[in-house]
């Protein structure tokens, strides 16, 4: 099948690679700018996600967008999706084969962005993509090369709801990304502004 946006979305929502999608009422694809060059990564859906088909809409969510206006991103400006597209039953860490099963998904999102920043948020997240090797509280904050595309793992916004001290180490992954996103010279909303027409993206 050709690698679009349009099929990968439609695989995704019909999707029964997994037992993940007995329990879904919906699979939660992604979101955001499919012209950004920054990709966050989750876990999976929660309750929230579940019910609207959207990643990252619940209290998580609601501490993510703060986040990213800290840095001057919305989600204009950045692409969302996470490792596994449907939620795990009462929000378990996804099992290894489920995750194997929905990656040529996310391997798919990434191959159409060709993003030049990649951002694993927690631990299901950077052991996906920087290996199984990962101890998240150990390794984040630390830039990885491939392939020209910079690698960074940080907390999960909703470990940070849970243990708020730990915002203080997230908030320097964070400048860390600001710091590479002016690097590279990928546009924000700060950039944005005054253009006469700031880039949209389609937005799922
Ligand atoms: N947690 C995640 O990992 N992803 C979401 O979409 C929501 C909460």
């Amino acid at each position: 099948m050709e690698l679009t946006w349009e099929n990968v979305i439609n695989e995704v929502l019909a999707c029964r690679r997994c037992g993940l999608c007995q329990g879904r009422q919906n699979a939660v694809p992604g979101m955001g700018n499919q012209q950004a060059k920054i990709l966050f990564v989750g876990e999976g859906p929660g309750a929230q996600e579940d019910a609207q088909g959207l990643p990252f809409v619940g209290p998580a969510g609601q501490l993510l967008d703060k986040m990213l206006a800290a840095i001057d991103l919305d989600r204009q400006h950045c692409y969302i999706a996470n490792v596994v597209k449907c939620r795990p039953p009462r929000n378990r860490v996804p099992l290894p084969e489920e995750a194997q099963a929905c990656l040529p998904f996310l391997r798919a999102q990434t191959a159409l962005l060709r993003p030049k920043i990649i951002v694993a948020l927690g631990s299901t997240a950077a052991k996906q993509i920087l290996g199984e090797q990962i101890r998240i509280t150990r390794d984040r904050g630390i830039w990885h090369e491939r392939k020209g595309c910079f690698l960074i793992a940080t907390y999960h916004p909703s470990y940070l709801l849970r243990d708020p001290a730990q915002k203080k180490d997230a908030w320097e992954d964070f400048k860390k990304i600001r710091d590479k996103i002016a690097e590279l010279g990928l546009p924000t909303i700060k950039t944005d502004c005054g253009s006469e027409s700031p880039k949209q993206g389609n937005t799922l």
